[in-house]
């Protein structure tokens, strides 16, 4: 074969290579996006009634089943997603409030679970807001979320912890503090990015990560009561706080 046979043969295979790739990605996204629909309720029931959210509620069949060794898993990961943390409620609520927070600026929403910080930023004028979250499930059940609500999203599922962040002008931290190694991954990560001068904003129940040294880095915004279907959700935590690291 001449060497332009031998080079049109291995352009046409990457082609193929690279079309196949595409058709997965895309049947991936097409089966959780369908396993995310059967296996939740659209839920208005939280802080933010303006936002409906794909979520396990007590009236879904996961909520109620724990995945046992040996049984087949719905979903590859814990489906965090499917949950409307305190942390994110309340973030989320501020943000519709006060939409000078995030008009016409750029939000990085970290931990994005379902999205719903990220919708809020884009209801509240955002410029562009970008869900982050390390769980493929996570970034199907956002884009699901953000198009129920009629927004526009980005989704990004890479570990950005230690990234510099220059395209973001505002960081949203929904409930992510559920324990000490997070903590000390994060914690460091966001005092320096508020040193370059990003604003910073954390909502937390008060979970175990967020500890008194981290709280002397930050000023309390504002308090909110939970719904009481989110504190039974949440083992009896009966307030949220939103934090702005100083
Ligand atoms: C408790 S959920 C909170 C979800 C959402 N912010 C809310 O408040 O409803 C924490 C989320 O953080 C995600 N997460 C954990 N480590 C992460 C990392 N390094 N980068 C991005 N997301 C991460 C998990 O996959 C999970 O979805």
């Amino acid at each position: 074969m001449s060497g332009i046979a031998t080079n049109l043969v291995w352009r046409q295979f990457r082609r193929m290579c690279s079309k196949s790739r595409e058709q997965h990605a895309k049947a991936r996204f097409i089966s959780i996006k369908e396993k995310i629909i059967s296996n939740t309720m659209i839920s208005k029931n939280h802080l933010t009634p303006e936002i409906s959210l794909h979520l396990i509620t007590s009236e879904c069949k996961l909520f109620h089943e724990p995945v046992c060794e040996g049984t087949e898993r719905v979903f590859d990961n814990d489906p965090f997603w499917g949950f409307y943390w305190p942390g994110g409620q309340a973030l989320s609520r501020f943000i519709l409030d006060t939409p000078s927070v995030v008009k016409s600026l750029r939000i990085l929403d970290v931990g994005s679970g379902s999205g719903a910080c990220s919708i809020a930023a884009k209801m509240s004028g955002a410029k562009i807001a970008v869900a982050n979250d390390i769980d493929y499930g996570a970034k199907v059940a956002a884009d699901l979320n953000a198009e129920l609500n009629n927004v526009i999203i980005s989704t990004c599922t890479q570990n950005l912890i230690g990234n510099f962040c220059k395209d973001f002008d505002v960081i949203l931290v929904g409930d992510v503090f559920y324990d000490k190694d997070i903590a000390d991954q994060i914690l460091p990560w966001l005092t320096n990015l508020r040193k370059k001068g990003k604003e910073i904003y954390i909502g937390d129940p008060g979970r175990h990560g967020l500890s008194t040294d981290a709280m002397n880095l930050m000023d309390k915004v504002l308090t909110y009561e939970l719904p009481e279907n989110c504190c039974i959700e949440n083992n009896g935590f009966k307030i949220v706080n939103v934090w702005k690291v100083k």
